[in-house]
């Protein structure tokens, strides 16, 4: 089957594609920026994004909405996680967590998958935020993110390493799994 993934950000699609496609699921782009609203959750975003894509999409399709929450700096930055990753970047946030403690973080993924109705899946890993960038793969916050159990981070591991254990591929795995059981393969 297709599924068509409203994202223009790369990194994303890519990992949706390597745990997907040997599932027998094929991942079209379609690159159409929609709104993000500002609110407190990404559940929120996701369904908002939604309820204006469905409008100007023929067909199902999903979108994922994703934020890195820091304990010590009380979730910052969450769901700006995408304006504070372009404002200040990697270096930002390791200046904003100079002298805090608790560098304790997660991850969260929310897809929300369009089918006439809307249905969520979630994905979390817990880990934290380093003293420094490591790595050369991966996209966003992945160089400074090493998840619990790891010595890793992010950005050190390969698309399929990664996806075992990341919060998209979490979701994508629950998201997966529903398909299997909802849908009839074509
Ligand atoms: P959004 O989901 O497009 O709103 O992105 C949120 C922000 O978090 C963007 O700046 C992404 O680069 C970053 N981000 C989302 N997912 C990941 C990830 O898997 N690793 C690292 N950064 C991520």
């Amino acid at each position: 089957m297709r599924l068509v993934f409203v994202t223009s950000n790369r990194g994303k699609l890519e990992e949706a594609r390597k745990y997907l496609s040997p599932l027998g699921i094929e991942v079209v782009q379609k690159s159409i920026s929609y709104p993000e609203i500002q609110a407190n959750t990404l559940e929120e975003v996701v369904a908002f994004g939604v309820s204006w894509l469905r409008d100007h999409i023929t067909g199902p399709f999903f979108i994922d909405d994703s934020g890195l929450f820091v304990e010590g700096l009380n979730g910052f930055p969450g769901v700006y996680s995408a304006y504070v990753y372009k404002t200040l970047g990697n270096e930002g946030i390791l200046k904003l967590m100079e002298g805090v403690e608790d560098r304790r973080a997660y991850f969260k993924s929310v897809i929300g998958y369009y089918d006439g109705e809307l249905h969520i899946f979630t994905g979390v890993v817990h880990g934290k935020i380093i003293n420094e960038k490591r790595g050369d793969k991966g996209f966003g916050f992945d160089p400074i993110f090493v998840p619990e159990g790891y010595s890793k981070t992010f950005a050190e591991m390969e698309i399929e390493e990664k996806n075992k254990i990341s919060h998209r591929g979490l979701a994508l795995k629950e998201f997966a799994q529903w398909l299997k059981e909802n849908l009839k393969k074509d």
